[in-house]
């Protein structure tokens, strides 16, 4: 093969942005349920078989890594609910071209399964928790499981090479500012990442507003006051800004996709556990993968579908904009 047509594989968009970090959402069900995010008596569930199986993923994968792509993120609904997730770990990331392999989680099974998860090749880890207070918790994710979540997060703490852990908290207006403080003396005291993630209207309630956008800017201001923070350096393509602690223990971030979009250097697609290929959280269209790839479809022609979803990829999010229109998913059946 040319070197041109080497060139002309790589995921690149119609904006020059080079996709090198595909999120796999592994399974929309969930044992959690999180007000912001799905209803009480869950969703409609997807059938096993709509679902796809480990060997789909794997080739979606690696003909993704073949053009480029990196990084592999896999989420859910709750990865962790998804049987046998360890082995589709291990096999994903000895794909050639893959250099990582992460994992989004609500932290629930990870007192059981940090150990596997570690065996398995696991580099890094995302854990949700969205408060430090057992009522809160238990309000917010309608389920009472505080204490397993910071028991996983301990777990984890045992196995070094998942580093670093990452805790990642939606912040939500009248929600989350009481406990910005003591966000920020957990990310003293323990040896996690403390993020702050703006809300975003991606709930399947249609819950979100405006009024409820905790900025990652008034987080900042009420934590630089209390614990001077110093920027650190952060990869131009990544979606946080990084701060320590000026007296030296400790990061936090902020993710502020709302107040700060970073579409510009978006280098991000995702594969719903159903087989469809989206290029932004807030896509109104989807393609396929799932019929091509149970109908004989080559490499080659699955990698020209996915090319093709790629080079339409949105240039930007509208959630600020007059008329902003929605995804055709929640959170949960796209994977964050
Ligand atoms: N806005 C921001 N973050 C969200 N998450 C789920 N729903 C939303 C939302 N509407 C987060 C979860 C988890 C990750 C997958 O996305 O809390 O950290
Ligand atoms: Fe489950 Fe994550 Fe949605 Fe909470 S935010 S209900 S943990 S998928």
């Amino acid at each position: 093969m040319s070197a041109q047509a080497q060139h002309n594989q790589q995921f690149i968009d119609s904006f020059g942005r080079r996709i090198e970090d595909m999120r796999v959402s592994v399974i929309d069900k969930c044992n959690f349920r999180c007000t912001y995010c799905m209803p009480a008596e869950g969703l409609a569930w997807l059938r096993n078989r709509e679902i796809l199986t480990f060997d789909e993923i794997e080739r979606v994968v690696r003909i993704a890594a073949e053009r480029g792509v990196t990084q592999i993120r896999l989420t859910g609904g709750e990865p962790t609910v998804r049987k046998g997730l360890p082995d589709l770990i291990s096999r994903l990331i000895r794909v050639p071209g893959v250099e990582e392999v992460t994992l989004t989680t609500n932290g629930f099974l990870l007192r059981r399964m940090a150990r596997e998860l570690a065996d398995a090749g696991l580099t890094r880890i995302n854990v949700s928790l969205d408060t430090l207070t057992r009522e809160k918790f238990a309000h917010i994710t309608r389920r009472d499981h505080l204490d397993e979540v910071l028991a996983g997060l301990e777990e984890l703490e045992k196995h070094s090479t998942i580093r670093p852990i990452k805790v990642n908290a939606v912040a939500i207006r009248g929600f989350t500012e009481p406990e910005v403080l003591d966000f920020a003396r957990f990310a003293r005291r323990k040896p996690y990442v403390v993020r702050f993630i703006e809300f975003m209207p991606l709930d399947a309630d249609e819950s979100w507003s405006r009024e409820q956008l905790l900025t990652g800017r008034e987080i900042y201001e009420m934590i630089n006051a209390v614990y001077p923070l110093v920027p650190r350096d952060t990869d131009p393509s990544s979606t946080s800004r990084v701060y320590r602690f000026a007296d030296g223990r400790g990061e936090v971030g902020f993710i502020n996709p709302v107040s700060e979009p970073f579409c510009s250097t978006c280098n991000r697609i995702r594969l719903t556990a159903d087989g469809q290929l989206r290029t932004c959280l807030f896509s109104t269209w989807e393609t396929d993968l799932r019929a091509p790839l149970r109908s004989g479809a080559s490499d080659e022609e699955l990698g020209r579908i996915m090319h093709g979803a790629v080079l339409r990829k949105e240039m930007k999010h509208h959630i600020n904009d007059p008329g902003f229109v929605r995804a055709s998913r929640s959170m949960s059946q796209i994977g964050g």
